[in-house]
């Protein structure tokens, strides 16, 4: 087993990695579950991994209620908050309480947050079962529900105690959401990691077939990248978790575009974010055009987008500029953006002019017709 420490001061936790670790979860748990009981919440989709974990956790002599909500990004809303804490407090979950997580990023989010505010703030553990939650989301304690206005804008800060991941859970998962997933390995090269990222150049495909040893190198790397950051920077003030947001503000306004629908996932608007951050950096003169052609080559090889119009949007630079300037990211008028100078030398650069993006984006699509 691979233990990965989150080193956060009195939030501290460990990230346990294993192949079979769902069905060992009880162990785990055990020390954690106040009067032999637990409450797990999870989506329809996850009902055989539920299975699992339930057997494992009477199993140590625990009994467990399980909350099943409906799959999808919809989840992350208001109306699913106030039943979800509403049932927690029917449940009689107290402060001292875990309230796992079951599920990919839509019910860590969820789940977090309603751990956030219940009585103030209760624990919760992570047990991850989608690559991207596995890689990114279970770990660094961001939590939200979405608003009208916008995905993400209504959360808190809320560590989990103990992330629980399983990469054989990956078995059941779609090959799609799977390959989106990758989007987020591939970033953590990308940002400071040239080795890695050839490691995804060499592996990536078998990775994406299913490998159990690539898979689970993939995940303990990301993961210890992603630990190694948010201990530097937990709550996003100096800069250097900002530098997990790669790809990110290309890509959100690629998936404004889409209407944040399943007609792009999250991990391909960032791999397709990704290549246009590094087309851009190379057309600025930043970085060097054989490293951009690199990682626009790796996605396409393993089937991720790597422009505008392989992610299926059809849409003018200044549309998505116009979607950017909604970005959360949004710092007295001005927004930072995620360049490189190469591939694993990604900074934040504050003096993007985005009347260059949009021509950098029209360009694109001109080229691409
Ligand atoms: N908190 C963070 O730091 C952070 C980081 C990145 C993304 N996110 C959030 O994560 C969410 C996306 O996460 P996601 O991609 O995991 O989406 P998701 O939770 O919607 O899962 C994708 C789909 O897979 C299904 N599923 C989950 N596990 C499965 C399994 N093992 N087998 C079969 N089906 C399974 C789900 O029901 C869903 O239909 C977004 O809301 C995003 O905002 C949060
Ligand atoms: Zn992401």
């Amino acid at each position: 087993m691979t233990r990965i420490p989150v080193a956060l001061g009195a939030r501290s936790y460990d990230v346990a990695i294993e192949a079979g670790l769902l069905s060992r979860a009880g162990d785990h748990l055990a020390p954690l579950a106040r009067g032999r009981r637990m409450t797990i919440v999870t989506d329809e989709n996850v009902r055989p991994h539920l299975a699992t974990l339930q057997a494992s956790l009477a199993a140590t002599g625990i009994d467990s209620e399980a909350i099943v909500l409906p799959p999808g990004e919809g989840t992350k809303s208001w109306r699913q908050l106030e039943a979800l804490t509403d049932r927690l407090l029917d449940l009689g979950v107290e402060r001292g309480d875990h309230v796992v997580a079951l599920g990919g990023g839509v019910i860590g989010d969820l789940v977090g947050f309603a751990c956030a505010i219940l009585k103030r703030g209760c624990h919760f553990i992570q047990v991850p079962t989608t690559l991207l939650a596995q890689v990114d989301s279970s770990v660094g304690g961001k939590t939200a529900i979405n608003a009208r206005a916008g995905k993400n804008l209504i959360g808190a800060f809320h560590q989990p105690s103990l992330v629980l991941i399983d990469p054989d859970t990956l078995d059941t998962l779609p090959a799609r959401q799977v390959r989106a997933g990758y989007a987020e390995v591939v970033k953590y090269g990308l940002i400071d990691d040239p080795d890695f990222f050839a490691w995804c150049e060499a592996n990536g495909a078998k990775l994406l077939a299913g490998d159990a040893a690539a898979r689970e190198y993939a995940i303990a790397h990301s993961v210890a990248a992603k630990a190694r950051i948010v201990a530097a920077d937990e709550r996003e003030t100096t800069g250097i978790r900002a530098l997990l947001n790669l790809g990110h503000t290309f890509g959100h306004a690629l998936e404004a575009e889409a209407g944040f629908s399943d007609r792009l996932l999250h991990g391909e608007a960032v791999a397709a974010g990704m290549a246009l951050a590094f087309a851009y950096s190379a057309e600025q003169g930043i970085a060097p055009t054989t490293d951009a052609e690199r990682v626009a080559r790796h996605l396409r090889a393993v089937g991720l987008p790597d422009s505008v119009r392989a992610a299926g949007i059809e849409a003018s630079g200044a549309a998505l500029v116009a979607h950017m300037l909604h970005d959360k990211k949004m710092d007295a008028g001005t927004l930072p953006f995620l360049l490189a100078r190469g591939i694993g030398r990604t900074y934040l650069d504050r003096a993007v002019d985005l009347g260059s993006v949009g021509a950098f984006l029209d360009a694109g699509m001109a080229r691409a017709a």
